[in-house]
Parts: C-alpha cells; sequence; structure tokens
C-alpha cells in the first residue's frame, strides 16, 4: 500500500515520469505512470507489475485492460506476448478488446435478447443480429478504480466497477471487481468477483490476444495448442451454440494433444467456416465443478515460451484472431495482421441465459459470483 501511496504523490511533481526510475532504491514492484486521456478527458493510468524473475505485466484502469506481458524466453530474452496499444485513446476507439476485462456478458447472446424469472430484456445487437461482449459500452470500455492489494512479494492490483440496474440493458446493479496477482512463479492470477441487487446474468473473462513469439512477429499458426476438452459446442452461422455438446473426436477441433494451430485451420469444415477459422467455446475437463483444473496450454517452439492456463470457468473460447485485418494499428504502429494473435478467454458458454442445459449464468441477490484464471508463463 505504502509504495502505491508514495507513487501517487510523486505522480502529482513528476508528472508522468515511470515510478520505477523515481525509486530505483526502494525496488518497487508495481509502478504507476500516466496512460493518456479518453475523449472525454478522464486520465488514464497505467500500473507495472514486476516479479524476480524479470516478468513484467502492464494494466490499466481503463477496461482493466492488460497492455502487455513481458517475458523471457528459453534464453532469457525478453518479448511482449501480448497484443496491445501505446495509448488509452486506441482502446477507446479499438474493436479487438485487446487484453480487456469482457463484461457484464463476455461472448454473444443471441438476438440480445434473454428471459429472467419471467422478465424478457433485450440488450444491443452489436454483432450482427447479436448481442457481444457486454454491448455497445461494456466493462471493457469502462474506467475501473484501481487498488494496491499487494501481499509480501506478490504485487497485486484490485480494479472495481459498479455497473448501474439497467446498464447495457442488463437488470440490476452489479459491483464487480477483477484482481492480478503477479507471483515469482510467473503466474498472472486474475480472480474476480461480483454482487448483484437483483437476478441477472454475468460471464466475465479476459480477452489478451497472445503471440508467445512477441506481439510483433507474424502469425501464431505455429504455436501448438493443447485445450483440455473432449467437447466443444458448435455453433450456428452467426456463431450462436446450437445447444450440442460435440464430441472433438476426429475433428479439427480435437487439441486433447498439442496440435500446431495452423495444421487444420483452412480444412473444409463447415464449424471452422462458420467461425472463419477458430472461433469456437470448448467444454473444459473438470476435476471438481468450480474448482481450478487445466484448461490450455501454448506453446511456442522457436521462443520455447509457453502459457498455461487454468480455470474454475467450465469453458475456454479459442478464437485464433480471424478478424485481425492489419487495420489495427498496434504497439509502436505495428499492424496487427490476420492471425497474429490467439485469445483463450476462460468463460461460461456463450449464450447461456438461452440454454438452460448449459451451466447457469445467472447471479442472484445475496449470492457472491467468484472466478479465478491463472496464466502460468514458462520455457522448454
Ligand atoms: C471474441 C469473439 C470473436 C470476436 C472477438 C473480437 O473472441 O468470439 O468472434 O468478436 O471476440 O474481435
Amino acid at each position: 500500500m505504502l509504495r502505491l501511496t508514495a507513487v501517487l504523490t510523486c505522480a502529482l511533481c513528476f508528472a508522468s515520469a515511470p515510478l520505477s526510475l523515481l525509486h530505483a532504491n526502494s525496488k518497487p514492484n508495481i509502478t504507476k505512470s500516466t496512460f493518456g486521456k479518453t475523449t472525454d478527458g478522464q486520465q488514464a493510468d497505467l500500473y507495472v507489475l514486476s516479479n524476480k524473475k524479470g516478468m513484467q505485466v502492464a494494466i490499466t484502469n481503463f477496461g482493466a485492460t492488460i497492455v502487455s506481458v513481458k517475458v523471457p524466453d528459453r534464453n532469457g530474452k525478453v518479448a511482449d506476448v501480448v497484443l496491445g496499444y501505446d495509448d488509452v485513446k486506441d482502446y477507446e476507439s479499438g474493436k479487438a478488446y485487446f487484453g480487456a476485462t469482457v463484461g457484464r456478458y463476455a461472448n454473444r447472446i443471441a438476438h440480445g435478447e434473454f428471459t429472467l424469472n419471467g422478465a424478457t430484456y433485450t440488450l444491443a445487437k452489436n454483432d450482427g443480429e447479436n448481442h457481444l461482449h457486454g454491448g455497445v459500452r461494456g466493462f471493457s470500455k469502462k474506467m475501473w478504480t484501481a487498488k494496491d492489494v499487494s501481499t509480501g512479494n506478490r504485487p497485486a492490483l484490485k480494479f472495481t466497477y459498479v455497473s448501474e440496474d439497467g446498464e447495457e440493458g442488463y437488470p440490476g446493479k452489479l459491483e464487480a471487481s477483477v484482481t492480478f496477482t503477479l507471483t515469482d512463479k510467473s503466474e498472472l492470477i486474475i480472480q474476480y468477483a461480483a454482487a448483484t441487487d437483483k437476478a441477472t446474468v454475468i460471464n466475465l473473462t479476459n480477452h489478451s490476444y497472445f503471440n508467445l513469439a512477441g506481439q510483433d512477429s507474424g502469425d501464431i499458426l505455429s504455436h501448438h495448442l493443447t485445450l483440455y476438452a473432449d467437447k466443444f459446442t458448435p455453433v450456428d452461422a452467426t456463431l450462436i451454440p446450437t445447444g450440442e455438446l460435440r464430441n472433438v473426436k476426429g475433428t479439427p477441433f480435437d487439441f486433447t494433444r498439442a496440435e500446431a494451430i495452423g495444421t487444420r485451420i483452412n480444412q473444409s469444415d463447415q464449424q471452422l467456416k462458420f467461425g472463419k477459422g477458430y472461433d469456437h467455446n470448448w467444454v473444459l475437463k473438470k476435476n471438481k465443478v468450480g474448482g481450478l483444473s487445466p484448461a490450455a496450454e501454448l506453446y511456442d517452439a522457436q521462443s520455447g515460451r509457453v502459457v498455461d492456463v487454468q480455470t474454475t470457468e467450465p469453458g475456454v473460447q479459442f478464437y485464433s484472431g480471424n478478424f485481425l485485418d492489419g487495420t489495427a494499428r498496434g504497439k509502436a504502429g505495428k499492424a496487427y495482421n490476420y492471425r497474429t494473435g490467439l485469445c483463450l478467454e476462460t468463460q461460461h458458454f456463450p449464450d447461456s441465459p438461452n440454454h438452460p442445459h448449459f451451466p447457469t449464468t445467472t447471479l442472484k441477490p445475496g449470492e457472491r459470483f467468484r472466478s479465478t484464471t491463472i496464466y502460468a508463463f514458462s520455457t522448454k
């Protein structure tokens, strides 16, 4: 706490100077600097969490967004392995959800409509006929409040946001938080919590695009992916699940053993056609409902970098960056081309409010929503 307080005091006198420079001797493990202003004049901040392995994670309070993840390769060479921007304004206007905390309902809700306790709620149709990622201005486009909640040698930041009753059409005032903790084992732990005053639906995720060779280094087709799932939820042409839980065996969706992403991505397969590649939810094998279990392992043989994903969520949306087309200019002006980053969005299944047999996404007053995902970085 003290560290951040000192940082805030200094920020007044030294404007945008990175605080790591100002506190070189006290070795802060969280630094704070300015990240520009939103179009309506709100100041965004950039926090950097560091561990003793040379890993650094930068997060902004705009959208509680992961801006960069710098990790060493097998020879100790550090690269930034997530796509993103250099200034908050680009996050504000961007449509790709780079690194963002997505809510109130991540992924799609068919025709922007669902029924809860007999009432029908109408949401924005911001993805063709469907609702996507919380609407026109979902959680990814909101300014969150940051608090240093570090303990011992673990830098941690808690972001909170209050979503008013009726915001983007959702019922209930929802108090949400997301806490990012960096450990010396190079785990980035993301913990979500929420409570509501009326029954509502909730699905929170992080939308980081990984490229383990470095965010500016071409497509991700040679990355090897393992998904701890025997089934996935096939979709219709608008990416809404049909309701079926389909076996992956014998299909291009079988990642039960590590496979290069590019091996089957262009096969003539109706599901791949609908997704323009991979853009589907896998049904995770759970050791224990609600407990942490492995979701995915992503490996880049060239750099040796690995990210292992564990989650308490029942699903993971693997999205292979099919909508990236070079129009998004990212860090240092880099054009992010087709499939140059991939997302592993841990979540409940898409359109769950309209599929009673999917794990429920209803949150009732008096209940506490909790969800944890861990991205653990290593090399081999
Ligand atoms: C999700 C969706 C994709 C796409 C991206 C954002 O992963 O499933 O279809 O909308 O977000 O571009």
